[in-house]
């Protein structure tokens, strides 16, 4: 079976996280297992470069910001993506190369073509088949958040504007390849969000996967 590649994006608090467990997990029930992961992050190297980006107290430029987030997408696909996406494997990404787009292109005000050119050079050209954008007002978004166990991350903290700019970014990227995104109402309930989700990605699966057949 050819791998599958899925990425999650949205603003804070748009519950994405909860789904892609959800459908990590319901994708285990059918007999496959998924390779979920996230960024910035998932691996031990890449992981140590969140905690520096997310760190309340740093205040990194938007240039060693963006940096520092293509450091930990290279070290990711490099190590953790490609190779799973090589062996036929379900990938499920928390957040990907559209996330730079947004926040470090429309939330920080960077060149739009530098930062795709960069994100070409740390994926590798590694693209999603689908990507779930979980559309959510920042305000709930951010009152989720805040609602939410443990202190709101560097990024949280932004201004309003800041959040409204990325929101638009990724309703415009969206709407830029239909072909490639689902747009989601992240203010449903979390059952009929993960309906949704599923609905989505189950048209991409191949057939014997969505019927449940196990792989020998
Ligand atoms: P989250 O995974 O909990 O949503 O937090 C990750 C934060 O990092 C979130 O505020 C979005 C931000 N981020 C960027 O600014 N650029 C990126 O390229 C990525 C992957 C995340």
């Amino acid at each position: 079976m050819p791998g599958l590649f899925v990425t999650f994006e949205g603003g804070e608090g748009s519950g994405k996280s909860t789904q892609v467990a959800r459908l990590a997990a319901r994708l285990r029930n059918l007999g496959i297992d998924p390779l979920v992961t996230r960024e910035p992050g998932g691996t031990p190297l890449a992981e140590g470069i969140r905690a520096l980006l997310l760190d309340p107290d740093r205040k990194p430029e938007p240039l060693a910001e963006a940096f520092l987030m293509q450091a930990s997408r290279a070290q990711l696909v490099a190590t953790v993506i490609a190779p799973a996406l090589a062996q036929g494997r379900v990938v499920l990404c928390d957040r990907y190369a559209d996330s730079t787009l947004a926040y470090q292109g429309a939330g920080r005000g960077l060149d739009a073509k530098m930062l795709a050119s960069w994100n070409h050079a740390a994926t590798g050209g590694i693209t999603p088949a689908l990507t779930l954008l979980f559309d959510v007002v920042p305000d709930l978004g951010l009152a989720r958040r805040q609602g939410a166990p443990g202190v709101p991350n560097r990024l949280d903290r932004e201004p309003a504007d800041f959040h409204d700019r990325v929101r638009q970014r990724f309703i415009e990227l969206a709407q830029a390849e239909p072909q490639r995104w689902v747009v989601l109402d992240a203010s449903l309930a979390a059952d009929e969000l993960e309906a949704r989700v599923w609905e989505a990605v189950s048209a991409k699966l191949p057939a014997a996967a969505r019927l449940g057949v196990r792989r020998a």
